[in-house]
Formats: structure tokens, sequence, C-alpha cells
């Protein structure tokens, strides 16, 4: 068991491998934190301080003034009571109330990690990976029970945290604000690292000192979104890549969420995470109960490099699931750039074909494929084949795609619906919507309701059937506007503010059918590129199309950015043509390849406008990915060089048993006399020989660390990479 409760102190104790995780209970009756951080073998549990004094503080024991909740350090505050902080709970009861005061009442600790019903969280395969330990706090007066859950795994610094909120009162009790977690640090000597973006610049990070007062991240779109991630980090304000105490923070969860740091009078910092208050309520009848998405909290004394790692860890080993967890994943080809709405069977079986020699692996058909899409103003909804365009149906396509020795995925947008379509036709109520106000369009369409159980069913009968006809081995599940008029026809008035969370509920639900009943097949999300890059997406779905935005020097960005939370093996990244589509810039194959290599590797473009002599180099691309794929997905990553500190990136990959390595190094713009340039390797054994291949060349690894491999670049847009062996 590594969750220690001293009964008589009432202090908890979490412990990971290398993490302390401390609360306790104050006065007898408040929850507070104690410390996260580095493992305390033996801490004095019974002296923990958590109280401090300020005049102005509403104490509810005038006797002792040191315990206003407006200052203690707390593990779940509440609304309209004694704390002036952001609350993580607020409630609006029967009688027109608000104040919520949760006490504590009790515990209980079990092996492994309980299920979420209905929501994507962490798992374990084993209840020996992990403890979980429940506190209960109750509203006596308005008998509300709270149920804080924390897991803390053994081998991982992870602990996740979540909530449940029961409704034991005869009445109806409505939520206004249920966040995952709240805690509270005891300084606010740390920086915000968050990942804010745009369309096809999606998970910039973005790195700030703390201040007095509130600093959030959040989306209001019904979406993760691409304009901020759902994840921030809080970190010595020295800590770097290798060096610090950096705590990071990230919501399972892909709709409006709220996050953030709120700094206070005394210099503490509430940090907290959770379902965003803003177009959400919840109400509870009698004897019901609400559950929290998971809030996953990760530590790390050493960086923001060890915090990645832990990170990837788990979401490619207890989040993502399926065959496709542990599977490498397939090189595949996708249509969009190369051929856009403009396509038929013989074009893409010429792409098929093409791929096919070039030791691509999957051809995969995008948008335009169903009802009468020539373009983006119709026929989502309809998904049924365009017989002009594939008069031999998916299933035709599909097989003659496989007999070329590859295998066929396909596009759905399955969330949306387009005006012109037979299903709006049909169906005009199924859209998020106001009665009587105008459906606003974006990108000539609309979202489908899935708060409502019939539209759910709609979508999982449509795509199932289409799966089950064709031989499909992939499918890109896209999502392609964010919602407006929140709206549905399906809920009573009350109740028309639970619209976004219950979509999430329907997508999740959607979504768990089809890929269990279509266990070979390989999910990739996509929102416009990465608007839901989120682990919510990926708990369903084991790979993400990381952006829009194809551009190799921008995805250099992206990609680093993204990578602070997300693994590689979620990354979707594709060589694509010069001018590139989004950003008009001309790279070499050479860097694209790099980049893309980077990643879950692929190329999107047209694949029969490549000269003989690109073919070549893209054959020898694919090779090399192939050697490079099973640590690039599953190895760990170092981040060397940060792009937006400067001028160039660099990473390494580096095989579990760390006899395989890759680095890749990049130069963005040209500097006449930079200075010198050297890649130096991490995680190298400083006493074994390792051989740069392709160059025949061994160096020590105490030598490729400390004094590493001078590189010489000329000219804008460059990449160098190295594959080492261990000998
Ligand atoms: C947006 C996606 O991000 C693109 O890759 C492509 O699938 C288009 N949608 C198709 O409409």
């Amino acid at each position: 068991m590594n969750i220690m409760v001293d009964e008589k102190a009432k202090v908890f104790h979490l412990q990971t491998k290398n993490t302390s995780y401390i609360m306790k209970v104050a006065k007898d009756r408040y929850l507070a934190h104690v410390y996260w951080g580095k493992k305390i073998k033996t801490p004095d549990m019974e002296n923990a301080q958590i109280n401090s004094w300020v005049s102005f503080g509403a104490a509810p024991d005038s006797r002792d003034k040191s315990y206003s909740l407006d200052y203690i350090r707390q593990e779940y505050p509440t609304g309209c009571q004694t704390d002036y902080r952001m609350p993580a709970l607020e409630a609006l009861f029967a009688d027109g109330s608000r104040a919520v005061e949760l006490i504590y009442d009790s515990y209980r600790i079990t092996a492994g990690k309980p299920k979420l019903k209905g929501l994507p969280a962490t798992y374990v395969e084993d209840d020996a990976e992990a403890d979980t330990l429940e506190i209960t706090l109750v509203d006596a007066l308005k008998k509300m029970r709270v149920v804080l859950m924390y897991t803390a795994y053994h081998e991982l610094d992870v602990i996740t945290r979540s909530v449940r909120i029961v409704n034991e009162s005869a009445d109806r009790i409505v939520l206004e604000k249920a966040f995952s977690m709240s805690l509270d640090f005891e300084t606010s000597k740390y920086d915000l690292i968050q990942l804010p973006g745009a369309w096809g610049r999606e998970r910039h990070m973005e790195r700030t000192s703390l201040r007095s007062g509130l600093q959030s991240i959040q989306s209001r779109r019904g979406a993760s979104s691409h304009q901020m991630n759902p994840f921030f980090v809080l970190a010595d304000r020295d800590a770097n890549e290798e060096y610090g105490n950096v705590y990071g923070f990230n919501l399972v969860y892909s709709g409006n969420f709220h996050g953030g740091a709120e700094v206070d009078q005394l210099f503490q910092t509430r940090a907290f995470l959770g379902i965003n208050d803003y177009d959400f309520s919840w109400l509870l009848e009698s004897g019901e109960s609400f559950q929290t998405p998971e809030a996953v909290m990760v530590y790390s004394a050493h960086g923001l490099g060890e915090m990645s790692r832990t990170y990837h860890k788990l979401y490619r080993t207890r989040l993502v699931r399926g065959k496709y967890r542990d599977a490498v994943r397939p090189i595949l080809a996708n249509n969009w750039e190369g051929t856009y709405f403009d396509f038929n069977e013989e074009k893409i079986l010429g792409l098929a074909k093409e791929a096919a020699e070039l030791g691509i692996e999957l051809m995969v058909l995008d948008d335009g494929w169903f009802g009468k899409r020539n373009d983006d103003t119709s026929s989502l909804g309809d998904w049924y084949v365009n017989k002009e365009k594939l008069p031999e149906g998916i299933s035709g396509l599909a097989k003659k795609v496989r007999e070329y020795g590859i295998r066929f995925g396909l596009w759905f947008e399955p969330e949306m619906v387009s005006p012109d379509s037979d299903l709006y036709r049909e169906h005009p109520d199924w859209c998020i919507h106001i009665p009587g106000r105008e459906r606003t369009e974006c990108r000539n369409q609309l979202t489908l309701d899935l708060s409502r159980e019939e539209v759910c069913n709609y979508i999982i009968k449509t795509v199932s059937d289409i799966l089950d006809e064709a031989e499909i081995s992939y499918v890109k599940w896209d999502m392609n506007r964010h919602m407006t008029e929140l709206g549905s026809a399906g809920l009573p008035p009350e109740r028309q503010k639970e619209m976004p969370h219950r979509y999430m509920l329907g997508l999740y639900r959607v979504m768990e059918e089809i890929v269990s009943s279509h266990p070979d097949v390989l999910f990739e999300s996509c929102s416009g590129g990465g608007g839901r890059f989120d682990p919510g997406m990926l708990y369903y779905m084991p790979q993400t199309w990381t952006s829009d935005d194809t551009d190799a020097v921008e995805r250099l960005y992206i990609q680093y950015g993204t990578s602070l939370a997300y693994p590689i093996s979620a990354m979707g990244s594709h060589v694509s043509a010069v001018p590139n589509h989004q950003a008009n810039r001309v790279t070499s194959l050479k860097m694209r390849g790099d980049v893309a290599m980077s990643g879950n590797f692929g190329y999107e473009l047209d694949l029969m406008k490549f000269t003989e002599e690109e073919k070549e180099q893209v054959k020898a691309q694919i090779a090399q990915y192939k050697d490079l794929r099973t640590f690039i997905q599953s190895g760990d990553m170092y981040r060397l060089e940060n792009p937006f500190e400067g001028n160039t990136a660099a990473w390494e990959f580096v095989s579990e048993d760390g006899n395989d390595i890759f680095a890749a190094y990049f130069r963005i713009l040209c500097e006449v006399n930079p200075g010198i340039s050297r890649m130096k390797f991490q995680a190298l054994d400083p006493e074994a020989q390792y051989e740069v291949v392709g160059e025949g060349k061994v160096y020590s690894g105490d030598e490729l660390m400390e004094v590493g491999i001078l590189v010489d670049f000329w000219g804008d847009f460059q990449s160098r990479t190295w594959r080492l062996k261990k000998r």
C-alpha cells in the first residue's frame, strides 16, 4: 500500500516512486493540503502547519482566527462562505442559498483504480500498480456528499484526482461548478507554462511568472480547442528541461475546461482544473450523483523533461487502449493535401499503387467520398458513398487498395451536419440550436446534438455499418467547428446548461461503442488539425492529427509544445508538398522528412508528382522510419533545444533498453558566423561505446554527452539527424 493514514493526526500520505502528497484534516473539519513534492519517508505528520493569520479573514471559530478558510491551504474549496479565493465547487440549493460547507467525514482505501462511469480515464492493468484513496466530505445541512478520489501510481510519479458529488437530500441541487481538482501551494514563486494557439498554430509554449490574482486557461468553445490546451505547468522560476521542481496538470476531457492559478494575499497559489463553469450547470435530483472528469497531476524534481516523460509513459501505456497501444503504427499516405475534394477511384488507386511501391503501408481517403460533397458546403451526415466518384463503393475501393498489399483508411466527420444534407432535411432539430435564433454556420456546418441519445445512436449505426461492410483498417475522426447558440431540443429549460457536458458524455459513448466493436481498426482523432488533442480523445483513439499546418518549420514549434504533455506515438506528422499550403514556405524534402519522422510518420501530398530522385529519397525515409519507429513511438523523448527560445530545435529519442537512439537537430534561419553548434546527447551510458549508424564512427557515451558532435549548418531550414547504436 502506498497510502498511509495517521488516524490520530488525521493525515493522509500518498506516495509514488519518488513523490509524496500529504493532506490533513484541520480542526477536525477541513481537508487541508500539506505537501506535494519529493518523497518524504517519515514526515512528522502531527505538526504539519497549514494555518496562518491575516486581518479581514473570517474565521468560523472566533477563538482561533488562524483557521479561516480564506488562508488555510485546502484540497477542495467551496463557494459563498469564508474563502474568497477561487472555489472548486458551487451549488444552488432548493431554498435559493448557495453556501456550501464541506466537513471531513471518512475515508476509504482500495487497491487499484476504479473506472469513471462514462468518462475516459487512466487505468491500471493490475491492482498492484496503484492505490486509491477516497475522502468523503459532507455538507450536513444540505445533505450533499462529496467524494474526492485520489489514485497514486506506484512506479510512475502520477497522482490522479476526480470528484463525485452525491445529492443525499430530498430536494434538488443544482451544481454550478464542479472542478476535478484544486490544491493550494505555500508559495507563488512559480512560472505558469501553458499551451495556447490557434488553428494551424496549436500548442505553442508560453511561460510567465505568476503574479497576484487569477491567471487562468480555458476553453468555452465546446471542445478542448486549438486556442488553449487543458494542460498547464507550475514550475520553479529557474526550472528547465533537466532541473527544478515542476508540477503538471492535465484534464482528461475534450470539452470546455477551466484551469490555472490564483495567487492570494499571502502569496499562496491555488491551482485548479476542471469542467468550465461557463455554460455549465447540472441538476441533481434526490439520490443522483455527478462524476467529474479526471485530472492527471505529475510532479518532477528534475525539470520539464522528466515530467513529460512521465506523462508520455502514462498515456502510452495506461490511457491509450486496444491493439494499437503496443503495436507499431503504420506509415500512411493521406490524399487531402494532394487532391482535396477533386478525386475519383482512378486517382485514389493511382496514389495507393504509388504508396505501396514506396513502402507506405496504409492509404487514407480523406473528406469528399460521400453524399454529393465536392466542396465543404454539403453532405455531412449523409454517410453513403458518392458513386460518381467511387462507382464500386468504399468496399470496392478498399478491396482494390488492399490488392496492392497495403491497407485502407477512411475519413469521417460524424459529429456534424451540413444544412444541405438529407439528414438535416429529415431532422432539423438534431443540431445544437436555440429555437427562433439563427443557426450560425461555421465551415457551412452545424454541430449535431450529441446530448441526445437518438443522435448518438444514429452516428453509431451509420459509422459502424460502413466499417462492417468494407475492409477499413484506419479511421480519421474529424470535427471542424465549435459550438454556438447552445441549446438542445432534447432537454427541458432548467437543464439547457447541461448540454455541453452531456454532448461530451454522448461523444464518449459513441466512440466507446464504435471503437470497442472494431478492435482491429486504428483510430486517429482530428479537429481541424489538433483542435482536440487531449487525453480524453486519446483514451478512445490512440493518435491525433497534430495540426493542419504541415510546414516543417511551423511543426517544430507545434510538436515541441505538444510533447510537453503528449507522447510521440500520439502525434500524426506528415510530409507535405512545397510551397507549403499553409505557410507558403519551401523546405527541403530532407527537413520535411526529419520533422515528420519525429512523430507518427506519413505523407500528405500527391505522390504521383515526385521526381524519380525524390522517390528514391522517400523510399530511404520510409526505410529509415521503419528502423526507428519502435523506439520513436515507445521510447523516451529528450528535448534538447527549444525553438521558442531561439533559432534551433533539437530532440532525441531513446529506446527503453537504451540501445537505440535517434536525434534530430534543426536550424530555422541561416545565421552567418553564428558560433559553434554541437549536438550534445542525453541519457547515454557514459561508459558505453556508440556507433553512428551510416557513418561508421564510434564515440563513447561520455564524449557524446559532454563534448557532443559538431554541427555545421548552411542555409535556411536545415536539419541533421543521427542514429546511434550502443555496442
Ligand atoms: C480538417 C482536417 O484537419 C484535415 O486534415 C482534413 O481532413 C479536412 N478537415 C477535411 O475536410
